[in-house]
């Protein structure tokens, strides 16, 4: 199982970078998938062109308030593995999973490690685990184990973005996060000179150009998982993966 985590400042392509690696997986017949939402404000499935499930965090608050009522004779951790498997959806070549908001008035803990021992149990079942993340990072090592095989840090080419990139690079390395390799991804990019703009230490995996079909499509409602084989930005993600696949170097 290869896991690869996508983070970044707010608004900067994330999802929309989660949904071109999944796309450019199954295209590439690299089965299954699991896609991970993340990001407490899930947009993940909506981006993708899929719909919207129930999280994994309603699922639970949902066991929370019967597990002292369970039906006769079902075992407690039977009936937590029942219901956690509902929050998968099973789509055609890939699974999605929502983690949902857990800044609710409960406390999560227990949630949180739930979580955390169940995904590290399915997460073995996939080829590629692709995980989209709120802007900050924190929640990943609270949430999961924390093992990526690959970080890709999306940035806009402004300065801003750029240094936030650095920054969020930065933090995530104070973290206890075992990550092998941490790339910059640069989205919507028009061929500036990436490195005359900012010092940049992180190493560029690939560029994404700025793609009409990507803002046309998710103007009517439909997702990424329709983008056509010629979409600008679907290739320049493909290339990297179709590169890293036969390598298995990046
Ligand atoms: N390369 C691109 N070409 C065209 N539109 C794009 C491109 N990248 C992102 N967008 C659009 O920009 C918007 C923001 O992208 P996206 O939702 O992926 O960012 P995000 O980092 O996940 O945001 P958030 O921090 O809110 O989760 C979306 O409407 C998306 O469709
Ligand atoms: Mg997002």
């Amino acid at each position: 199982m290869l896991k690869i985590g996508v983070a970044g400042k707010g608004g900067t392509g994330k999802t929309t970078l989660s949904s071109l690696i999944i796309l450019s997986l199954l295209r590439e017949n690299e089965k299954p998938v699991l896609a991970i939402d993340a990001d407490p404000n899930s947009n993940l499935a909506e981006n993708l062109g899929i719909p919207q499930t129930k999280s994994l965090v309603e699922i639970i608050d949902e066991i929370e308030k019967v597990k002292n009522n369970l039906p006769y004779g079902i075992e407690k951790s039977k009936y937590l593995e029942i219901k956690i498997q509902e929050a998968i959806r099973e789509e055609n070549g890939f699974d999605l999973l929502v983690m949902g908001k857990t800044e609710g008035p409960g406390c999560y803990c227990y949630a949180n490690n739930l979580l955390r021992e169940w995904m590290e149990k399915i997460e073995k079942n996939y080829k590629f685990v692709v995980m989209d993340n709120e802007a900050g990072m924190e929640h990943i090592s609270r949430r999961t184990s924390g093992n990526l095989d690959i970080l890709f840090i999306v940035s806009l080419c402004d300065k801003i973005s750029l240094r936030t990139a650095e920054s969020i690079s930065r933090m995530i390395g104070t973290l206890k996060l075992n990550i092998k390799k941490t790339y910059l991804v640069v989205n919507e990019f028009r061929g500036e000179n990436i490195k005359s703009e900012t010092k940049i230490s992180l190493p560029v995996a690939f560029t994404i150009p700025f793609d009409n079909e990507i803002y046309k499509l998710l103007e009517e409602g439909k997702g990424i998982l329709n983008l056509s084989k010629d979409s600008p930005a679907f290739k320049s993600v493909r290339k990297f993966f179709n590169c890293y696949l036969q390598t298995g170097k990046t």
